[in-house]
Formats: structure tokens, C-alpha cells, sequence
């Protein structure tokens, strides 16, 4: 449920929104995959609805169903959401990038089954890097000049080089998105997890905003802060 605040501050917009987490082929029975469960996904999706917008909903591999009442995409790999992303932003005021995007692919993609044969060494699986969906997305919309509210996500862990918003404060910047919702991850910890905590970073210099609470709460937090910043895109 999206908290009464939202109304229906999107009414007559259109969200998309991805999810889930991608899953890169080695071969056509194994793939390189990562822990989103796609909740928190699903949840924005919800609060999106019930804010009143058409909703675009990308899915990239999920432990939860999509919820009713979407515009179902599914996809696979990390190619087949930049793909759908770059398709479904055309005539969307909304793109929020919910999905965990695979960083790198393997190179190579076996057609038929990777065999293992005696007495030959293990395979080593070369990666190469996956396009960046989301500063793709930035790109565009600034080469059109276009109107359009771009969110992303990031799950960052602190480390020698910085703490959780040292580095996310840097990835908003590289991004070029308008609001980043950071949450701090490590092992057991946000992943496939029902609460929520997160900081909602904005482009635009406004204050760090806080939202915790399961993932409904803080996914009525960033449609509430969405249908907010909108009024800035679209004044
Ligand atoms: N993202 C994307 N395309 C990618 C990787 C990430 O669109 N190839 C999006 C994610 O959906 C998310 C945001 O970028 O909204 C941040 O993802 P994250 O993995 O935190 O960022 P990266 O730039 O991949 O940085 P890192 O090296 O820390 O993983
Ligand atoms: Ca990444």
C-alpha cells in the first residue's frame, strides 16, 4: 500500500521500472546470476499504481511475481533490459532502475553444453564489461533535451576507499541521474531481505533524505519524493 501522502500524484504518467536481477549465459543450461529477489522492485511498482500511474514493468529474473495491473516485459540479460529500457523510456516521464544489472557477461556463450573431459584443465571464463543502462538513459535524455525523471539504485558496501555515501555520492555524479536510493549491502543483508533502509540522494542539491521500513514503506518514500521532483521536471 502506498502511504495516503501519495495520492495520485502520478496520474496520467508513465513509470517504468526494472527489476530483478539479470542473468548472463554461459552456456543454454547455466548463467552467471546475483541475489535480487526483485521485492524491492515490485513494491515501487505497486506504489506507483496506486499513485495513479501506467506502469512499464521490466523484469529481469525474480523470487516474486509481478504484480498485477503492470505492462509485463520480461527479460534475461543485462543486452535484453538496455534494450527494453532505451524502448519503453520513449514515452515515459518515469524511469526508475531497480533492476541489478550484471556488470560484466561472459565473452564467449557456448551453444551447446560446457563438458568437462578428463585429464584437460577447467575452462576459465573470460567476462567483458555490459553496457551502462542507466547513464545510456542519462545520455539520451539530455541529447533530447527531453522531460523525464530518471532514478537509479545503488547497493554499496564501505570500504578502504570510502564509506557507503562517499561512494554513492560519487556514483550519483557518474551517473548524472536525478535521485540515487542507496542502500548499504553485505551478505545476507538487503538482498531477498523484507525491511529496507535507505538514503535518497538527489542531483539536484537537495539534502540526503532517510526512508526505512519494509520495502512497501520505502518504496511509497520514492514514489512520494518521485511525484515531488516531478513537479520540478513538469512545472
Ligand atoms: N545499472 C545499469 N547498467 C549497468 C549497471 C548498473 O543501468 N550495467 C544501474 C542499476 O540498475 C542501478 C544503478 O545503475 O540503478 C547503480 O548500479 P550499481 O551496480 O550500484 O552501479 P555500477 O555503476 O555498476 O557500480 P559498481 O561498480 O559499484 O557496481
Ligand atoms: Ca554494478
Amino acid at each position: 500500500m502506498a502511504s495516503p501522502s501519495a495520492g495520485q500524484s502520478l496520474a496520467g504518467r508513465t513509470v517504468t521500472i526494472s527489476a530483478g536481477g539479470t542473468r548472463e549465459a554461459l552456456d543454454p543450461v547455466r548463467f552467471l546470476g546475483n541475489r535480487s529477489s526483485g521485492k524491492q522492485g515490485a513494491a515501487l511498482a505497486e506504489a506507483a499504481l496506486a499513485a495513479g500511474a501506467t506502469v512499464k514493468f521490466l523484469a529481469a529474473h525474480m523470487d516474486v511475481q509481478p504484480p498485477a495491473g503492470v505492462e509485463l516485459v520480461r527479460v534475461e540479460s543485462a543486452l535484453e533490459l538496455r534494450e527494453a529500457a532505451l524502448k519503453a523510456a520513449v514515452d515515459s516521464d518515469v524511469v526508475i532502475m531497480a533492476a541489478a544489472v550484471a556488470d560484466f557477461r561472459p565473452a564467449e556463450v557456448s551453444d551447446t553444453k560446457i563438458k568437462k573431459v578428463d585429464g584437460e584443465d577447467a575452462p576459465v571464463v573470460r567476462l567483458i564489461r555490459n553496457p551502462d543502462i542507466l547513464h545510456e538513459l542519462v545520455e539520451r535524455r539530455n541529447d533530447e533535451g527531453g522531460r523525464q525523471l530518471i532514478v537509479g539504485f545503488a547497493a554499496e558496501t564501505g570500504d578502504a576507499q570510502g564509506d557507503v555515501l562517499e561512494h554513492a555520492t560519487a556514483k550519483l555524479k557518474r551517473k548524472g541521474c536525478d535521485l540515487l536510493v542507496v542502500n548499504q549491502v553485505g551478505i545476507g543483508r538487503v538482498f531477498g531481505q523484507d525491511e529496507n533502509s535507505v538514503v535518497i540522494l538527489s542531483g539536484h542539491g537537495a539534502e540526503p533524505q532517510s526512508a526505512a521500513g519494509s520495502k512497501a514503506d520505502v518504496a511509497s518514500a520514492v514514489i512520494d519524493r518521485v511525484g515531488a521532483e516531478l513537479t520540478r521536471v513538469f512545472p
